[in-house]
């Protein structure tokens, strides 16, 4: 068995193979691993933009797909073209009127190979960039349609939160069987959601973000002092190198830990990026030193925020497993504290591997894996939902 996964929801474009492997928990081996990430493009602009987003991954996608094929060993040219048939096309054309260059692109793709030994396909159907998911499903719909492979649509979070419990070992990973009920603390670009489960299928959202996602309030800070998109890594470095000189954060830098003590699991991360403005405003014009300083109090704030809330979460549910995912997850310190907490009160947790924090097709491939198992059934039509929740898979 395997499967095609395809992950257009936000600023990478990314292709995954995965080959299932016999065993009673889902298990595979990964043949390729394809990612083209926009981000010096978008960095130019300071942030994703949704048209730009859907341009770049029109143009990347069917390479890319070729690219993977080859690579898992599955691309077949034929000797000569085979021209589509006309009832073929025509569903293309109606399918793709409004990405003409993926048109041409999948037709000469259609045309010059064989169809692959792929036996189902996974792609992200939401949440995330509306404009940008579409590409992504209606290029797996015109692999369905012309390859007649069935077709799996992805909780783009159900992924992080597969990334966060994958096991590794000797080129094959592997979904764990987890002690129930557990805690996933997704924290993304785009989300930030502390969900609760008894068995991966069944999700329920017990906190969220009230205004931005913590990986937002990371890009925007950093934009606020003068680094690049995105932020988290930048912050990240500039909080390291703080730590690894022992800086003290003096009282007059010190921010605000929102809603920290507060008598639900949700957090708001605008007003501490609000507090970093008003800071920067204070110091005065900033240099190598306080950036770091700021960098350091801010990542200190948003870890001891999610620390607290994660420990809350985990009490109020009697819940012993704790699951961290999402672009943020990759926060070496954030990481960290997690750690130590969950060690302290004798929790398990599961932190993704740094590659599998942000987005990737590994983490689709799996949960595409993950629905058959569990018996969900093939779709023929998928509409793209940005705002998708977990609880309504
Ligand atoms: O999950 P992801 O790749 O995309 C979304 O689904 O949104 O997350 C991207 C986010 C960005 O906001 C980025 O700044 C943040 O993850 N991020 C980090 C780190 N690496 C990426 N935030 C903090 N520390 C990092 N090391
Ligand atoms: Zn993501």
């Amino acid at each position: 068995m395997i499967i095609l996964a395809i992950e257009t929801s936000c600023d990478e474009t990314a292709i995954s193979i995965v080959k299932r492997v016999r065993a009673k928990n889902v298990k595979g081996e990964v043949l390729s691993h394809k990612i083209l990430s926009q981000i010096d493009l978008h960095r130019q602009y300071g942030g994703v933009f949704p048209a730009l987003a859907k341009r770049e991954h029109t143009k990347a996608i069917t390479q890319l797909i070729a690219e993977a094929l080859d690579e898992a060993g599955l691309l077949v040219e034929r000797t000569y073209n085979a021209p589509l048939s006309l009832t073929h096309r025509h569903k293309l054309e109606k399918l793709l009127d409004r990405e003409p260059d993926m048109f041409k692109a999948l037709t000469i793709l259609f045309e010059s190979i064989n169809k692959p030994g792929i036996d189902a396909i996974a792609v992200t159907r939401g949440p995330g960039l509306e404009p940008a998911l579409w590409v992504g499903i209606n290029c797996a719909l015109a692999l369905n349609t012309v390859w007649d492979i069935p077709l799996y649509p992805v909780h783009h979070m159900e992924g992080h939160i597969i990334a966060g419990i994958l096991n590794y070992e000797d080129g094959i990973y592997e979904i764990p069987e987890l002690v129930s009920p557990a805690i996933a603390l997704l924290i993304s670009g785009g989300h930030t959601e502390m969900v609760r489960f008894s068995s991966l299928e069944k999700y329920k959202v017990i906190g969220s973000t009230r205004d931005d996602a913590a990986g937002e309030a990371f890009d925007k800070v950093a934009r606020s002092l003068g680094l690049p998109y995105p932020g988290g890594p930048e912050i990240s470095n500039l909080a390291s190198k703080a730590r690894n000189e022992n800086i003290i954060v003096p009282e007059n830098y010190r921010l605000p830990r929102p809603m920290i003590y507060s008598n639900d699991l949700d957090f708001s991360f605008s007003g501490l990026k609000t507090a970093v403005i008003t800071l920067i405003k204070k110091v005065g014009e900033l240099d190598d030193e306080k950036k770091k300083m700021i960098a350091l109090e801010f990542e200190n704030a948003v870890t001891d925020v999610l620390v607290a809330k994660v420990k809350k979460a985990c009490f109020e549910t009697s819940s012993q497993t704790i699951i961290v995912g999402g672009g943020v997850s990759a926060n070496t310190h954030i990481r960290k504290a997690l750690t130590e907490m969950a060690k302290t009160e004798d929790y398990e947790i599961f932190l993704p591997d740094k590659k599998l924090s942000t987005d990737n097709g590994i983490m689709i491939a799996f949960a595409g894996l993950l629905a058959m198992e569990q018996g969900r059934a093939p779709k023929a039509k998928i509409e793209a939902q940005g705002n998708w929740s977990l609880e309504e898979m």
